[in-house]
């Protein structure tokens, strides 16, 4: 059974969005005939030009800003107010010094509403730790660690309320070829022993391919939906990193390359 098939429901919906930004020099259009559709349990990646609205689209579906017009739905309802039930992870993880780096994973539980007692929050906090093999680093302080900790911590925080949704804005952008690879794996293993709902912003076409079920590239500014790659299923568990070696990835890396060129205005439409 392909793993699409057992999705029954679309978390996030996406509908025909339109979105300008007020400016002093007047509306800035963003977002232009938007359409998305995320089913339970799946992971999109969203690709385009620099600048085109991706961020934007992250905080429509976060609750965070208004649609001018179309509508944004989050497990059915549509969303008009900024969503505690999404976690988010961003480029550079903004983490407190003043905490240790489980005081920082369980901030959210702060603030989140949650039916866990004190000791469970830790429990489960150092749990997601563990998941992402920051055994042993619980008590150190932000400035302690790596850069690629700093963003394992971080995807951890995300996760901590245990939110419907996890969006992540190029969160392994700042990071080197090889951690980010590692991170990529990480990931994997995380989503089979904590499933999410996903939306991975990048631009990274190798990891848009590596981590997600489906591909979608946007248009330059103002951006909708010019393209759509579904990514074969790749059997149960953590991909095989290997996966990213074969024929049939870079096929696929020279089809979105084009679709990017596209949106870029490099290359004519076919
Ligand atoms: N609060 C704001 N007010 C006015 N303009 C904004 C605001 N936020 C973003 N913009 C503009 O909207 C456009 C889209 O921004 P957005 O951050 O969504 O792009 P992006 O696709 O995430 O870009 P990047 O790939 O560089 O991260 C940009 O031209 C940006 O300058
Ligand atoms: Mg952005």
């Amino acid at each position: 059974m392909a793993a699409k098939d057992r999705f029954m429901t679309n978390l996030i919906e996406i509908k025909h969005v339109r979105h300008a930004y007020q400016t002093k020099a007047g509306p800035l259009p963003v977002l232009d005939g938007l359409d998305l559709a995320v089913p339970e349990g799946g992971f999109v990646a969203v690709v385009g030009p620099s600048g085109c609205g991706k961020s934007t689209l992250t905080k429509l579906v976060a609750g965070l800003l208004k649609p001018d017009t179309g509508e944004v739905w989050l497990h059915g309802e549509q969303v008009k107010s900024p969503r505690s039930t999404v976690g988010m992870a961003f480029q550079n993880p903004v983490m407190l010094e003043w905490r240790t780096i489980l005081q920082n994973v369980m901030l959210p539980l702060e603030i989140v509403p949650t039916r866990l007692g004190k000791a469970q929050q830790q429990e489960r906090a150092r749990y997601l730790l563990s998941l992402v093999g920051l055994e042993g680093f619980e008590d150190k302080r932000p400035s302690e660690l790596s850069g690629g900790m700093r963003q394992r911590a971080s995807l951890c925080r995300a996760l901590v309320h245990q939110p419907e949704v996890l969006i992540l804005d190029e969160p392994f952008g700042a990071l080197d070829a090889f951690t980010r690879e590692d991170l990529w794996q990480i990931m994997h293993q995380v989503k089979e022993k904590e499933p999410f709902t996903g939306v991975l912003i990048t631009h990274d076409l190798r990891e848009s391919i590596y981590l997600a079920d489906q591909v979608v590239v946007l248009s330059g500014r103002p951006a909708r939906t010019q393209y759509v790659l579904d990514i074969p299923d790749q059997g149960d568990g953590p991909r095989d990193i290997e996966m990213l070696y074969t024929k049939e990835t870079a096929d696929m890396l020279h089809d979105l390359r084009n679709q990017i060129e596209i949106a870029q205005g490099r290359a004519p439409a076919a």
